[in-house]
């Protein structure tokens, strides 16, 4: 260390003296061991330190079972994974059940189905994100008990469990065919038994399911993209595609048909993954495909709405459509997927009793969401008279399911919905608190204290903090400088006009699933007083804003209703490359490990370098 530590000082210095090339091949021999011997040291002792931890993690987390409260977690997605992560497994035993073992970073689904980005770089396992102080358990959970605290998992008699991603099912079932070395394997490793478990509080993170509103024609023709199993299918799919269009007979009719990509759902999911397949053809298909790619290829996106990216701000919306005109991209506003079928999409314009069909090869089916099962499931156990969102589980504004009395179950991320008052349902009581004087009217003094006092527990009031005084004058309607009752429910009607639920996306679910973590690890064995008596705050959404990519390196950044920070720099929604710079940082910081960054930088960097992999396997 000191040789190398002198001879830079003494560059530093300019004092550096000449040497011998002997001398200097013997002083840089030694300044490489120095280094070799230091790194693979500090690498050997983090390593050790490491396994330490983790062993020292496992005798913990034996020690606390049966000692300390349990919470089960079901689910490994975007609102299990940070609540799992920050829960304090030394107030609690952690248990994790869920089918899949893995997380995966659904926000790159589209890039993995055109090959931009690897299916391992999108997917972590669950054991080595959380650790081995929270026990992990592969199993599906079929039914809930809520006042035994017990849950049910797998289900009975089948002893073996899916994992929602069965690659064997795109596998046809096939004897080994001459010369290959693989084939299926009816092997019994997968064999789950059903269970139960018992659970002092238990987190419903299940996520949701595709929404195919019973459109016909979709389960069997149609590809959905929520899986990583989806985007492996819809690469496999492209490809064939070209491979069947490349086949020497195909007519010039077959040929068009089969590459015709029809995307249903201008949402996020839709618009980013018929931004990725544009980005293929033209990057990376073209030179493979130069004569397919000039005649016959072509990418529709339909939307039953007039604007694709809705719930963004309308300058995005116009964005993103003139972007995919000039991307080569149809897209048809206006229209519904009435049926889709082997080789051909049924559709219908808005206003128009005529069905047209549109011959097609791969269908990309990504209109939304629904709940799954088992969220129905505990709706009903629970009672549909309180559990009435069809949507999902309602929770109150802690996040805890709503009918169950002791508190003990609370629901995040897409499979639950908070329910949120209404202020008309109690003006009286809001109205007698604020007039303070007993005036029968509010000042505006007193709104403005209404408005700042329960904006907390009515979100929906937020819309009147900037404008308090306009809104007064709008509702003082005879200019008498008070507000009455009726004058007062006009206003707040107003508010309650703006309630939406949250939307299903992963930044909400990952908050809520912060907020349950920190909820818990405040006061253990949490019960239903705690709330009032330590004054717990409920759950507050804070958005930081939407962004889709729209392909040629170009993304779409969202900032409307962004809080608290970004809200006061007023910034305008963003498109172009600077946006997609914004996207890629995003997403890279988002990974949620070293190594799952270091694919994706690599990922990303290959992509750029040599192209995607257009290979079926
Ligand atoms: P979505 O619900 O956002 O959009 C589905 C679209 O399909 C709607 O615009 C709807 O009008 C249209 N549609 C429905 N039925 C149709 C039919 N028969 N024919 C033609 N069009 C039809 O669904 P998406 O994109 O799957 O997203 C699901 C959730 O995940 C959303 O909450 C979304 O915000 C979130 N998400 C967010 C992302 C982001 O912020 N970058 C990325 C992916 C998903």
């Amino acid at each position: 260390m000191k040789p190398i530590l002198t001879r830079n000082l003494a560059w530093f210095r300019g004092q550096a003296v000449k040497e011998t090339f002997g001398a200097r091949l013997k002083r840089r021999l030694r300044n490489l061991l120095i280094v070799t011997i230091v790194g693979g040291g500090s690498y050997y002792g983090y390593r050790s330190y490491q396994n330490y931890r983790w062993y020292q993690e496992i005798t913990e987390s034996d020690e606390v079972i049966g000692s300390k409260p349990r919470i089960v977690v079901l689910g490994t997605g975007w609102g299990a994974v940070p609540l799992l992560k920050h829960l304090d497994s030394k107030k609690y035993e952690v248990v994790c059940v869920s089918p899949r073992n893995y997380f995966l970073m659904t926000p790159l689904l589209p890039s993995v189905s055109v090959g931009t980005v690897e299916t391992r770089t999108v997917i972590e396992s669950i054991r080595s994100l959380v650790g081995p102080r929270v026990k992990y358990v592969e199993a599906d959970c079929v039914d809930i008990d809520p006042r035994s605290k017990t849950i049910t998992c797998n289900s009975d008699g089948g002893n073996s469990v899916s994992r929602g991603d069965d690659v064997k099912a795109i596998v046809r079932p096939s004897k080994r065919e001459a010369g290959a070395s693989s084939r299926i394997i009816k092997d019994s490793a997968r064999s789950r038994p059903q269970f139960q478990m018992k659970y002092d509080t238990l987190v419903v993170a299940i996520g949701s399911e595709n929404n195919t509103f019973n459109t016909p024609g979709v389960e069997e023709h149609a590809h959905f993209l929520k899986e990583v199993l989806d985007a492996r299918r819809i690469r496999s799919a492209i490809s064939d595609a070209f491979e069947s269009a490349n086949t020497p007979s195909q007519t010039d009719e077959e040929r068009k048909r089969l590459l015709h990509f029809v995307v249903v759902g201008g949402g996020p999911t839709g618009v980013e993954f018929a931004a990725e397949l544009a980005d293929l053809v033209r990057e990376d298909l073209h030179h493979y495909f130069p004569r397919l790619v000039a005649n016959d290829v072509k990418i529709t996106l339909i939307e039953a709405l007039d604007h694709v990216l809705s719930m963004m701000d309308k300058q995005i919306s116009d964005y993103t459509e003139k972007h995919f005109r000039r991307e080569n991209i149809e897209v048809l506003m206006n229209t519904f997927v009435k049926e889709v079928k082997q080789r051909e999409v049924v559709i219908q314009f808005k206003g128009s009793n005529q069905l047209t069909s549109i011959p097609c090869s791969v269908v990309v089916w990504a209109t939304g969401i629904k709940a799954r099962p088992l969220t129905n499931r505990i709706r009903e156990i629970i009672g549909l008279k309180v559990q009435s969102n069809r949507f999902g589980i309602l929770t109150d504004r802690y996040l805890r399911v709503k009918g169950v009395e002791d508190g003990s179950i609370f629901a995040i991320g897409d499979c639950a919905t908070i329910e949120q008052p209404k202020l008309v349902d109690q003006i009286q009581t809001l109205f007698e608190e604020a007039d303070t004087q007993h005036r029968g009217a509010l000042d505006l003094q007193q709104f403005k204290l209404l408005v700042e006092r329960k904006v907390a527990e009515f979100p929906q009031l937020d819309i009147f903090s900037k404008t308090i005084e306009k809104t007064f004058q709008e509702a003082d309607k005879d200019q008498s400088g008070f507000l009455t009752l009726a004058a007062l429910h006009l206003a707040l009607e107003k508010a309650d006009k703006k309630i939406r639920a949250l939307p299903a996306t992963a930044q909400v679910a990952s908050q809520e699933g912060r907020y349950v973590a920190d909820l818990l690890n405040q006061i253990p064995n949490l019960t239903v007083n705690d709330y009032q008596q330590h004054n717990l705050k409920p759950f507050r959404y804070k958005h930081m804003g939407s962004l889709a990519y729209v392909g040629s390196d170009s993304a779409v950044l969202d900032f409307t209703g962004t809080r608290p920070i970004l809200d006061l720099f007023n910034l305008q929604p963003l498109s172009g490359r600077s946006a997609a710079y914004l996207w890629k940082s995003f997403y890279f910081t988002e990974m949620f490990t070293g190594r799952t960054k270091t694919l994706l930088a690599f990922d990303w960097i290959r992509t750029h370098l040599y192209g995607r992999d257009i290979s079926r396997y």
